[in-house]
């Protein structure tokens, strides 16, 4: 079906893209898994692997989708055939992963709006119970109404559109949220504590963020923390899942794509970086390094615990840290959303408001299945992945298809269409029309052609348990 060429938005500016995919990259996988992942893996050494993996790998996949997006102007579902005939399977792929991503995303955002509702109106303490978590979350109505919630305002904000949702969005909610991190992490710093094992403080426990430890480092733990890393590196940039293709085509011509990916990628580093000097130094001081998990419990249960023993300031620090993950958690879900509408208005002509409520209605019947996963319909489920004594859950279930399987398949493919089928120039030319300069042109080359595709496969076998640590 030819799409229907209505005038195609675009962001105002260049910051307005790179505040708006920084919102997109800066989610939840920076502030509950970046720290943790850091202090697992060697603290200094995983921060090595990270940003060394950040300027080669996670690069090359970045500049590839915001190309394709620009080339094409069009979304996820159309863009690959405006690249290549014959490859729209590919935009089919690409447009499910998003559609698989919100409905759960939008769940765990509800589950941030609860906890900062609950430090917001003086609940603090009731939030660091035994309990209260799974009281929540097993609970058969709330969840769903702060999902609602969530939803709503997402859709709101895309509903009003490119320039006036997302781009002003994302130009006041960023900067917003880097400041609040400055400021938690710096608080994070100053916090000291004296118990039966002598005085703690938060400078030590940066340590395990930026000392590289080799500690018991055998060529297995090793090879664990660049496969952490990339994984990682791979959520946190949301590609593959494209975000960025449709944040690409809203930009305009004359941009330097190169100059903008760059910003982007440094503010997503950065901001996982914080949520280490964040987080680490608090566990360090309350609990002491083995206090540290990833996930949902270290968001919902061990911090409202750590919040629970700051004693006045517990509260104020909790609600300003809930706002902050809410922000990040807003400005991502946003982008799937729109990823999704976007796939609607270019491949079926339907207009914005009307794919928005459409896309915005029937995510949250999906989401409201993955509440219930908690209680009426609750099983028990074991995924390739999961932790011994982990239940795997609908939410997991999504989570392990979209991430651990979707996604790597999307981007070997993408890496595979532009690396051999129409070549790097491809991308070159279109991040260089302008004159730019694109200094790692060679690295990028190498990267797309060989490298990124081989170490997805080997994450993709990961996941499905074919190669094992
Ligand atoms: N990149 C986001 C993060 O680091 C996660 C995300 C996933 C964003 C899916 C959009 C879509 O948390």
């Amino acid at each position: 079906m030819e799409q229907k060429q209505t005038s195609r938005a675009s962001f105002g500016g260049s910051i307005g893209f790179v505040l708006a995919a920084a919102g997109s990259a800066v989610g939840l996988g920076n502030i509950w898994r970046f720290p943790y992942l850091a202090a697992k893996d060697g603290g200094g050494f995983f921060l090595l692997v990270y940003l060394v993996l950040a300027i080669t790998f996670g690069f090359t996949l970045l500049t590839t989708e915001v190309a394709i997006g620009r080339f094409s102007k069009q979304s996820p579902r159309t863009a690959y055939s405006k690249v290549k005939k014959g490859w729209g399977g590919l935009g089919i792929l690409s447009t499910i992963v998003p559609i698989m991503i919100f409905p759960y995303y939008c769940v765990i955002g509800g589950w941030v709006l609860k906890f900062f509702i609950a430090f917001l109106t003086g609940h603090n303490l009731e939030a660091a119970e035994d309990g209260y978590f799974t009281g929540f979350i097993t609970d058969q109505y709330e969840p769903i109404i702060m999902l609602f919630v969530f939803i709503l305002i997402c859709a709101v904000i895309i509903f009003m559109g490119v320039t006036s949702g997302i781009e002003s969005v994302s130009k006041i909610v960023m900067p917003a949220l880097l400041l609040i991190i400055i400021g938690i992490a710096i608080y994070s710093l100053t916090l000291k504590r004296t118990d039966a094992d002598g005085t703690r403080t938060g400078l030590e426990g940066l340590k395990m963020l930026v000392v590289p430890s080799f500690e018991g480092m055998t060529l297995k733990k090793f090879c664990i923390t660049i496969i952490d890393a990339m994984g990682q590196l791979f959520y946190s940039l949301s590609v593959a899942m494209g975000i960025m293709i449709t944040y690409g085509s809203y930009v305009k011509d004359d941009n330097n794509l190169v100059k903008s990916i760059n910003q982007i990628e440094i503010f997503d580093t950065v901001v996982a970086f914080l949520a280490g000097v964040m987080i680490l130094p608090s566990i360090y001081v309350f609990s002491g390094p083995e206090g540290m998990s990833a996930g949902a419990s270290l968001m919902f249960v061990a911090l409202p615990k750590i919040f629970a023993q700051m004693g006045f300031f517990g509260r104020y620090f909790g609600a300003l840290f809930f706002l902050m993950v809410l922000f990040a958690a807003i400005t991502s879900a946003m982008s799937i959303l729109e990823a999704i509408v976007s796939v609607f208005i270019d491949r079926f002509g339907m207009s914005r408001r009307r794919s928005t409520v459409l896309v915005a209605f029937f995510c949250f019947l999906i989401a409201v299945v993955v509440c219930l996963g908690y209680n009426k319909l609750y099983f028990e489920a074991i995924l390739p992945n999961t932790e011994p004594g982990h239940n795997a859950q609908i939410l997991d279930i999504m989570d392990y298809i979209s991430n651990n399987v979707l996604m790597p398949i999307v981007s070997i493919a993408t890496c595979i269409l532009i690396g051999w089928v129409v070549k790097p120039e491809f991308v070159i030319k279109e991040v260089t029309k302008n004159g730019e300069k694109f200094g790692r042109k060679g690295l990028y080359i190498v990267m797309v052609k060989f490298v990124v595709p081989v170490l997805l496969l080997i994450l993709l076998l990961i996941s499905f348990g074919i190669i094992k640590f």
